[in-house]
């Protein structure tokens, strides 16, 4: 146990206790500041603000070391699959052999969807982006599946639970189908998860569909990557929609909005489309110096991280698998991944990446594997946010199983102006 931190406000001086967690660092606990000095904590962007008590995953930035319930990713991503982490992000340990068959029996068992969707489906635009139809369908999940919305209910919470992970995968590939002007394909059950998505992202009805074993692995790999990453943006939205007892399915809708934004989920898309941008290795000096340019806003997409310090961990196992994807299609020489080492060379040996300690994160490798798989860029995020869905479950059920929680309700420093009488518009 640390020892408290004295704070001295004004005339008197504070005694703030310090919390310890397992391992990270402690935090102050200044739950009580404002009754005792009258002041608020002023951290936009929650820099250094822990915002929860959690004991799903856990993030050494400088280290750039990632562990799930304790284990780290490369191990996970190396010998698990994706449902085996769902099961272990959602319980805390890792599924005894009959665990893992009932799990995945369960799961499987909600795979379809109500068919009253496909409805609902044929109202968007054929152009819409797949995240604008995620961001619905997810929510209006609620509306289809009434049975399972009391959160009060740990029943109902388990039962909302399996239904968002089995039907996410249905869903994300409907969007899909949808864009594209193809029949929805229905789900197989005697397929793992990942090969299911796969079979029904590509097959059609008038040919056999076999899945390739190394992508779906592959996929499968870029699932358990992108499955959680603690109190990141999407998921504080998540934490704080759930925190004033709204349903789950409308909670993991605004998850997938926060991720839909460039600085979240949406930099795999704009770290291919960059690499497209620059189109050429020889172009890459002048991508660098844009970058490094005060008075322009471009960045590398791709590049950086609020927490990495040091190389993102799932960046290295990406980039290992956009390798072995690219064997497995046959691409020799694939132009954009060119561009991605060299661009990841120049940048890893510049002063100013160095300095700002700017390494490549998991979304820099992620965009080469999803297009060499078949996806188009616009699916991509929807991709993430297929695979953040465990995630987001795990934390909002640890956070509505926690019995102090209470609504979120950030404070403010107000800056405008002070109170002020109305006038009539005749005399404004
Ligand atoms: N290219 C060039 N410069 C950068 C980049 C970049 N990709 N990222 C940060 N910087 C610079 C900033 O200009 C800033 O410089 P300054 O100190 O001279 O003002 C400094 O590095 C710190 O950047 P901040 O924006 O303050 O860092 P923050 O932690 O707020 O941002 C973020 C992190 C949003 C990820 C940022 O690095 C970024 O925009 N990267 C590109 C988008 C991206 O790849 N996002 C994916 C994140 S991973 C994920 O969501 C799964």
């Amino acid at each position: 146990m640390s020892n408290p931190v004295t704070l001295n406000v004004a005339d008197h001086s504070l005694e703030l206790p310090v919390k310890d967690g397992s391992i990270g660092p402690s935090v102050v606990d200044i739950g009580k500041l404002y009754a005792q000095s009258g002041m608020f904590t002023y951290d936009p962007g929650f820099t250094s603000t822990a915002s929860c008590e959690s004991k799903i995953t856990y993030i050494d930035g400088d280290e750039g070391v990632l562990l799930y319930r304790g284990f780290p990713i490369d191990q996970l991503a190396e010998h698990g699959d994706f449902l085996e982490t769902c099961y272990l992000l959602l319980y805390g340990e890792l599924p005894t052999a009959s665990q893992r068959t009932d799990f995945n029996y369960r799961v499987t068992r909600h795979t379809m969807v109500h068919e009253q969707m496909m409805r609902f489906f044929q109202g968007f635009r054929r152009d819409a982006h797949p995240m604008s139809v995620m961001v619905a369908s997810v929510g209006a999940l609620s509306a289809f599946y009434h049975d399972s919305t009391d959160i009060a209910d740990e029943n109902q919470r388990m039962i909302a639970s399996m239904r968002m992970i089995a039907k996410f995968p249905t869903l994300a590939a409907m969007a899909y189908k949808y864009s594209i002007g193809q029949p929805f394909v229905y789900p197989q059950n005697d397929l793992d998860y990942t090969s299911n998505f796969l079979r029904m992202c590509f097959a059609v009805p008038c040919e056999e569909y076999k899945v390739n074993p190394v992508l779906s692995r592959a996929l499968d790999r870029i699932f358990i990557l992108h499955a959680d990453h603690e109190q990141n943006a999407s998921t504080s939205t998540v934490r704080l929609a759930g925190s004033s007892g709204a349903n789950p399915f409308a909670c993991i809708a605004a998850g997938v909005a926060c991720l839909w934004g460039p600085a979240h989920g949406g930099a795999n898309e704009a770290a291919l489309k960059m690499l497209q941008e620059i189109g050429t290795v020889d172009r890459i000096p002048e991508f660098i110096a844009r970058a490094k340019d005060k008075n322009d806003p471009f960045r590398l997409m791709g590049f950086g991280h609020r927490v990495y310090k040091n190389y993102d961990p799932r960046a290295k196992i990406m980039q290992k698998t956009a390798h072995e994807v690219l064997n497995e299609l046959g691409i020799k020489d694939d132009p954009l991944l060119d561009i991605a080492v060299e661009l990841e060379r120049i940048a890893l040996s510049d002063p100013y990446f160095i300095e700002k300690k700017l390494y490549p994160n998991v979304d820099f490798y992620s965009g080469i594997t999803l297009k060499a798989m078949g996806f188009p860029t616009s699916m991509f995020t929807a991709l993430f946010a297929l695979a953040r869905t465990v995630g987001w479950i795990a934390q909002w059920k640890e956070m509505i199983e926690d019995p102090s929680q209470k609504i979120g309700r950030p404070r403010q420093l107000y800056t405008g102006s002070p109170k002020r009488d109305y006038v009539p518009s005749h005399m404004r």
